[in-house]
């Protein structure tokens, strides 16, 4: 069965990478989630997808040059297009003990640029080993020298690049940097190369799926997760289309 991913959590419906969104993914029964990490200015793994807070909330400036005091301030709900939300901006921490309580997969996407330091990558699998909760996590990312940092570090812990134009034949890539799986965009991502992919061992999870065509192009060809904004409606789409 193809699973489905809440793309930053349930973005469609709730401000992104907010517990609200995250939440809500549960409650739609999705079958994971996927979010996005960086470094506050105090060293703390935070949950944000943009270098800067300026997109999603009411406040300014890079998340690098903000403490987790300055960050927590700000509301995270503040630019959300579908109503008054108030939300916080999720320390990683918090997250994971939220999620603890669920039986979620969760897709930690390492926002990085640097090839000279792995800070970032090194606290998140510092926090998700301390947790136990390795064989819940994928670590994914377009940077991947994070990625194989990653495996060197922990390698009981699924990694998957990310990429957005094509790789030339993917799994042989994949298995060169012993990553489990790949997360292509999905217009990188015609069925035969989901075959393929699958074929050599390496799973396939495109992203950020929500057209009803791709969800029965994708399903349709057994991928093994779509990524999503819309996990309750794809889940609904799951079940109409298998039933
Ligand atoms: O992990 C899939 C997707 O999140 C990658 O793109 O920019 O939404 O983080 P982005
Ligand atoms: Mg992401």
């Amino acid at each position: 069965m193809t699973y489905i991913f809440a793309h930053r959590g349930s973005t469609g419906t709730h401000p992104e990478n907010t517990m609200s969104a995250f939440q809500e993914a549960a409650r739609v029964k999705a079958d994971g989630i996927e979010l996005d990490v960086r470094l506050s200015k105090d060293g703390e793994v935070v949950i944000i997808h943009d270098e800067t807070v300026d997109r999603t909330t009411d406040g300014k400036g890079y998340v690098k040059d903000l403490t987790v005091k300055e960050l927590k301030s700000l509301n995270a709900g503040a630019k959300f297009k579908g109503g008054i939300h108030q939300a916080e901006i999720p320390l990683l921490k918090e997250f994971l003990e939220w999620f603890k309580t669920t039986n979620l997969v969760c897709n930690i996407e390492f926002k990085t640029r640097s090839i000279k330091n792995y800070d970032l990558e090194r606290k998140t699998i510092a926090i998700v080993k301390d947790m136990h909760l390795d064989d819940r996590i994928i670590f994914s990312s377009f940077n991947h020298f994070s990625i194989v940092y990653a495996y060197r570090v922990a390698q009981n812990i699924e990694t998957a690049p990310l990429y957005s134009e094509s790789i030339f034949n993917p799994w042989i890539y994949a298995k060169a940097i012993r990553a489990k799986a790949i997360h292509p965009n999905f217009r990188s991502c015609p069925n035969e190369l989901i075959v393929k992919t699958q074929k050599h061992g390496i799973k396939v999870r495109p992203y950020t799926v929500n057209d009803k065509k791709e969800w029965l192009r994708l399903f349709n060809c057994r991928v093994d997760a779509i990524i999503t904004d819309y996990p309750e409606k794809a889940r609904d789409f799951r079940e109409q289309l298998f039933t």
